[in-house]
Order: C-alpha cells, then structure tokens, then sequence
C-alpha cells in the first residue's frame, strides 16, 4: 500500500464529518476523498460537489461494497458506529471513527473484536491528543520532567450548548464531551484510571435535566499510579472555547493554555484588552484533526498500529459510564478491569 494514495470514504456528512472530508481532500498527502455517504443525501452531495467526489450516496453499503476504497472515516451520528465498524470491517476497510464507539460496553467490545479479527486497523478520534500543545505536555511527562505526577487538572468549556436533537443522541455530557478530558487524563499520565466520582446539574439548559443528563461537571479521578486528576466541564462559557490542563508533579508542573487567535494588548480607560478566545473546536482543534488523520494515513501506508486504539476508546467510555452511575449514587465508583475480558 505504501506507493499508492489511500481512497478513504467519509460516512456522516455533518459538522465533523465536513472537516475530516475537506482534509483528506485537501490536506493529507497520500490519501484521496473517493466518497461521501449520509443517509441525508442533500448533505452528502453538498460535501461531495466541494470536492469533485466520484461517489456519492445516501447508504454507505455503496461506499463498503467499492473495492478500490481503502478506509472509511466514520463521522455519523454517534448510536451508528459500533454497527458500522462491524460493516466496514467485514467489508475489509481500515476504519477511523469519531468518538464515542458506542454506549454500551458490550457493543464496543464487539465492534472491535469484529475488527480484530478482520484484521483492519482502527483509530478513534480523540483529536486533542495530535494538538501540539496537548502533545508537547505529554511528551514533558513522560520524558520525566514534571517527575512522579501527583495532581491533573482539565478544563473543558463550550461556548453554547449543543441543540437538543443531537444532545438527545450523544450519550449525554460524560459520553459527548467529557469523553475527551478522560481520554486526556489517561493520555498525559500514561495511568489507567480506577476510581470516578462526578457531581453536576443543568445550570445551563434545563431542558437538559429533563433528558436525565447535566451540562456542568466536576469529575474527580484516582489513578493506578496513586495520581488525582480532577475535570471540570461546562456546556457553556460566554468568553469562547476554554480548554486548559496542567500536570503537576515531583519536579515541577506543565501547563496547556488557550491559544489566542493574535497576541496584541489594547489598553483604554476602561483597561487592559486581548483577543478573544478561539470560537469553538472546529478553530481550535484544526491542526489537530488535520495531523490525527495524517497519522491514520501513515498507520495504513506504514503498516503501523494506529496512534489512538479501539481499547482508547472502550476504556474512556468505561469511565464515562462509570461518571454517570457516581452521579446517580452520589459516591465514587471503581472500574471494574474484568469487564475488559474478551478484547485486548
Ligand atoms: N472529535 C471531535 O472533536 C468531535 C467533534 C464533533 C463531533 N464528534 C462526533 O462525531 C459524530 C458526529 O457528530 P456531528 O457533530 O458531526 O453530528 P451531525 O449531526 O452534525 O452529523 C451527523 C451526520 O451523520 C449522518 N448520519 C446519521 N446516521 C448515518 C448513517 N447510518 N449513515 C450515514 N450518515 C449518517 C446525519 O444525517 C448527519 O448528517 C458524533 O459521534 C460526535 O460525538 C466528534
């Protein structure tokens, strides 16, 4: 494979989907946009037109069935994936799928024990990983600068919170958004986590209350390595995308800020002004989604496993799951490692 372009179809033409299609597009050498499949096919044909995509269809059976596609990016509503992983992979394409996998332990297990055994590679889109701030963190930890790391802190906020239609389907804020920030947790440590208890509500939408599920966190973490993290979310900041971390250690402390669009201080008699905040994760995390599908490209073009596993994805879904029920019984929740027998 390593001479050719990779044909890659993307299924789910929405707001994750449209950036993923216009990298590959456009930014990633060594890899083609053969497809677009949404089962809205007005949506599959607007993103299709941008690029001259030669297919284009409302079932993504057409895109499994083209034997010159390579690989899919899963990017559909997130109830669809464990069950098209499964397809892609009895279809024989190499997959990449947005987070979450699925919302059941079970169904994920599944998902990758199908695409074990067909022998395609799979990565899941935890983006923040490939930002290269987040990444220059991780790499100070592990090389042993911050030292033995005792404290985590995350900060996830979005500007607005997500319409309810889509909150409705997304597994909810532990599931949807804070996914991320446990998968940051484990990826800047390095430690599995072992112990959750959350707290929240729906100070933001309330409707959301109604659907069983808070839009304001704080999720305190005890790792194997004797670390605490602590994640706090909110589903909205009136100042922009707010996403910090830091990791505080024996020998120091690693801090990941906000980038600002530019640099400039503006000083007036009502005080001192900057830029304000990136907008949201489609600017923020740009550099990130175009290297995360780089990297799936060289996993393929290289025969390398991929950066971030199906087993990346089954655990940070195991914590989320595990936030909700310490959110329902108010007291901390351990995980439970022997639901892990059967995947590896
Ligand atoms: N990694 C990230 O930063 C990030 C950001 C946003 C969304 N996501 C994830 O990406 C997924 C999609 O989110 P979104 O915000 O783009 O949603 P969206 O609602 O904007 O788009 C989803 C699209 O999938 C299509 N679809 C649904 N079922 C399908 C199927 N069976 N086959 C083909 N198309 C189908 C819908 O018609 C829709 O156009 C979710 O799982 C979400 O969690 C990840």
């Amino acid at each position: 494979m390593s001479n050719q372009h990779i044909n890659i179809g993307v299924i789910g033409a929405g707001r994750i989907g449209k950036i993923h299609a216009e990298n590959i597009a456009t930014r990633i050498p060594g890899a083609r946009l053969a497809a677009v499949a949404d089962v809205n096919l007005n949506s599959a044909r607007e993103l299709g037109a941008r690029f001259q995509v030669p297919l284009i269809a409302a079932d993504c059976q057409e895109i499994l069935k083209d034997t010159s596609i390579a690989a899919v990016a899963i990017c559909s509503s997130s109830e669809t994936h464990a069950q098209l992983i499964e397809d892609a992979s009895a279809a024989g394409k190499h997959i990449f799928c947005e987070k979450p996998i699925d919302l059941k332990v079970e169904r994920i297990k599944r998902a990758l024990v199908a695409a074990q055994k067909a022998g395609v590679k799979l990565q899941i889109g935890f983006n923040r990983r490939f930002d290269p701030t987040f990444a220059r963190a991780r790499e100070f930890v592990a090389s042993g600068k911050v030292g033995e790391v005792h404290l985590v802190r995350v900060t996830s906020r979005d500007p607005a919170p997500p319409p309810l239609e889509y909150a409705k389907q997304s597994g909810g804020l532990f599931l949807d958004m804070t996914i991320h920030d446990f998968d940051m947790v484990r990826f800047l440590t390095g430690s599995e986590v072992v112990e959750v208890f959350a707290t929240g509500a729906a100070l933001v939408e309330p409707d959301l209350k109604r659907l069983g599920d808070v839009d304001t966190c704080v999720v305190t973490l005890r790792l194997q390595n004797g670390a605490m993290a602590v994640i706090d979310n909110s589903r909205r900041a009136v100042y922009g995308y707010d996403q910090r971390a830091e990791v505080f250690g024996t020998h120091g402390m690693i801090e990941v800020g906000n980038p600002v669009p530019d640099a400039h201080r503006h000083l007036d008699e009502t005080g001192e002004h900057s830029a304000k905040l990136q907008t949201f994760f489609i600017d923020r995390y740009a550099d990130a989604y175009r290297a995360e599908m780089q990297s799936f490209v060289d996993c393929l073009r290289l025969d390398r496993p991929p950066a971030v596993s199906g087993m990346d994805g089954l655990l940070a879904t195991m914590i989320g799951l595990a936030a909700g029920n310490s959110l329902a019984a108010n007291r901390p929740v351990t995980l439970d490692p022997s639901e892990l027998r059967g995947v590896s």
